[in-house]
């Protein structure tokens, strides 16, 4: 029989508590996975008590309480805490979400952090992003025109980047979806694919014969197998498992 196991340094271990000597009567657990490059140790999992009542209510306020008050050396992005700039995006309850929208009140028992899944680690809940941004780079994701007249869009033609302007590049979508986990070299996944769509779809672009005949590749595009995870983990309540449908059916027209 097949037996499958982790390489010995990739095991996650338990880590160190951090809890204050005092009584909290309003007390939470988070449970977060530390990882130091430069350590040479396994993967663990520390665990740090807040005071409720002396936090924010979303589980970025928690991780900023812990960095600033208990243990500086924790490392994670964040920018805007608006869910405007995408850099929060993490594993919390199992989930991908942004850590600056997820309500701490909304998770039973202890918070469990992970960085996003699937993604190479620079330092504890920080991933690496270069894949992906070297895949979004790839798309091209800029107006492209022959001369540099203002086009103007008419109200009904902007309408139609309704649902793909609004994402901000967390990668929720992409490092859920399963068919990205086993074919992340050359399949786009959605995030950069619904980039895509929001390009095809701007009348001001000259490109879109172009940019679909571009992504009409059987390991780009079609690795998409219409799971649905990525629509049901994106933080800003986009679809990019449509936008993705949307683009195989204007292949099959336009081409
Ligand atoms: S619908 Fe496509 S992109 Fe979305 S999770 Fe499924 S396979 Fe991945
Ligand atoms: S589609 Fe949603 S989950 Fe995916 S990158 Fe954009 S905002 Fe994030
Ligand atoms: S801090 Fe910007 S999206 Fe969370």
């Amino acid at each position: 029989m097949v037996q499958f196991t982790l390489p010995r340094n990739s095991v996650v271990k338990k880590g160190n508590h951090h809890f204050s000597k005092q009584e909290i009567k309003n007390s939470k657990t988070l449970m977060i996975y530390r990882w130091n490059p430069d350590d040479q140790k396994n993967p663990y999992l520390d665990s740090y008590k807040i005071d409720q009542k002396k936090c924010g209510p979303m589980v970025l306020d928690a991780l900023m309480k812990i960095k600033n008050e208990i243990d500086s050396t924790l490392t994670f992005r964040r920018s805007c805490r608006e869910g405007v700039c995408g850099s929060c995006a993490m594993n919390i309850d199992g989930v991908n979400t942004l850590a600056c929208l997820k309500p701490i009140k909304e998770i039973k028992g202890d918070v469990k952090i992970y960085p996003l899944p699937h993604m190479p680690v620079v330092k504890d809940l920080v991933p690496d992003l270069t894949k992906v941004y070297d895949q979004l780079e790839s798309i091209q994701p800029w107006l492209q025109k022959s001369n540099h007249e203002i086009k103007k869009q008419s109200p009904k033609d902007r309408e139609k980047l309704d649902g793909q302007w609004e994402c901000i590049l967390c990668f929720c979508c992409t490092t859920s979806c399963p068919s990205y986990w086993w074919n992340s070299e050359e399949y786009l996944g959605p995030a950069v694919l619904l980039q895509a769509a929001r390009w095809v779809n701007d009348s001001r672009d000259e490109e879109r014969k172009k940019r679909l005949k571009d992504i009409n590749d059987s390991m780009k595009l079609y690795r998409c197998h219409s799971i649905m995870n990525c629509t049901r983990s994106c933080p800003k309540g986009l679809n990019p498992a449509k936008a993705i449908a949307d683009l195989k059916k204007a292949i099959v027209r336009e081409l």
